[in-house]
């Protein structure tokens, strides 16, 4: 059992964000005791039931965690799942609520409704920090974080420096992802024999893009600036486990001129240069140069011939796309700098 430190309780530990956080929190230096539940595995030590995760505790059910003491819970339950168990969670006093579903994420509970259905716990909306700190900066006090969706985060990196200097008239995010990003429970869709040597659109609803990350990505974006237009987004599912990729294809006002690239790449360092996981090349990037890292890349390149401005975005869906995120926005939410536990996937 680990000692001193803080007191950390990780709810869905058997699920793919739910175990990268494990991982994560074991091996950062400010976290002592953690409790992490699973109602599938309750009784079982974690490294039993995972080998690849070297972790001594035992999965305890939900309803077994000892809440009076926690200082941070992550809950990563699916949406619908999860808000109940966070208002339960400040209810009982826990300092810090990481939610890293989409329950909290939105800031009008009649879109969440729209997207999602009927939110478990409407008195909380509006309560919580969209915790993409590298756009928004820290929790500032607010006891909820939401950690963003995997394809907002790389969409809203790649066009928040676009969006806030030039007027543009329409977005078009073209997203690849692997498998791990539809969570551990195979569907007909993600089972190996529907996903091996296939790359398919998805999230389609009557023909037309419905994706529920659309209307994350709008509203973040009209954050930044706005006057942000709305957004297409067709995700694909890739034969691959982690990792996503998104082409972004950006059309400025009529008479705007076309920026150089080099413009851009200068935004993104303006932006994020201060920031330790978002970082800007000429070359475009590849799923491979960020799987397995708390790194988002990103890239630029002008059509001039179509008058187009295209972003490029790379991150792994279970890091910053998701557990690497909910471990820097605990950090920035403490006072910790925001790469502790993180230093070794920059
Ligand atoms: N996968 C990604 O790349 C990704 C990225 C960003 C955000 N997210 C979001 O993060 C959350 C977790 O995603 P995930 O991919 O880790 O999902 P997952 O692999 O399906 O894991 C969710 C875990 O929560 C527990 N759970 C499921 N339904 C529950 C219920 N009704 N009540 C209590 N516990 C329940 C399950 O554990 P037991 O059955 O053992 O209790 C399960 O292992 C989701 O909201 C997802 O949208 C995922």
């Amino acid at each position: 059992m680990r000692g001193m430190g803080l007191r950390v309780a990780v709810y869905g530990g058997s699920g793919y964000t739910g175990g990268e956080l494990l991982r994560l929190l074991v091996g950062h230096p400010e976290v002592g005791a953690i409790q992490v539940t699973s109602r599938q595995h309750a009784g079982s030590v974690v490294g039993e039931v995972y080998p690849q995760l070297a972790a001594r505790e035992r999965f305890v059910a939900p309803d077994e965690v000892e809440v009076p003491g926690l200082d941070v819970a992550f809950v990563a339950y699916p949406h619908m799942e999860s808000a109940a168990v966070v208002r339960e969670l400040l209810g009982a006093g826990v300092g810090l609520v990481v939610d890293l579903s989409a329950d909290f994420r939105l800031g009008d509970v009649a879109v969440y409704e729209e997207w999602y259905g009927p939110h478990p716990a409407p008195e909380l909306f509006g309560e919580a920090h969209y915790g993409l700190p590298d756009v928004f900066g820290g929790a500032n006090g607010k006891r909820i974080v939401a950690n963003p969706g995997c394809y907002p985060t790389a969409a809203i990196l790649a066009l928040a420096p676009v969006v806030e200097r030039l007027p543009v008239s329409s977005v078009t995010v073209n997203a690849l992802s692997g498998v791990s990003g539809a969570g551990a429970k195979a569907t007909q869709k993600t089972h190996f024999v529907s996903a091996n040597e296939n790359v398919a659109p998805y999230g389609l609803s009557g023909g037309a893009p419905g994706h529920r990350h659309t209307p994350e990505i709008e509203e973040m974006l009209r954050r930044v600036e706005p006057g942000a237009p709305a957004v297409t987004f067709v995700p694909h599912l890739l034969p691959i486990t982690r990792g996503e990729l998104e082409t972004i294809v950006v059309h400025l006002e009529d008479g705007t001129e076309l920026p150089e690239t080099g413009d851009v790449l200068g935004w993104y360092e303006e932006d994020y240069g201060s920031w330790a996981f978002v970082e800007a090349r000429a070359e475009a990037p590849q799923i491979s140069h960020v799987a397995g890292t708390n790194r988002a890349r990103l890239s630029a390149a002008v059509d001039r011939r179509a008058g187009k401005v295209l972003l490029f975005a790379a991150l792994d869906n279970l890091l910053k796309g998701a557990s690497g995120a909910a471990v820097q926005n605990m950090n920035l939410a403490l006072g910790y700098p925001e790469s502790a536990g993180l230093e070794h996937l920059r």
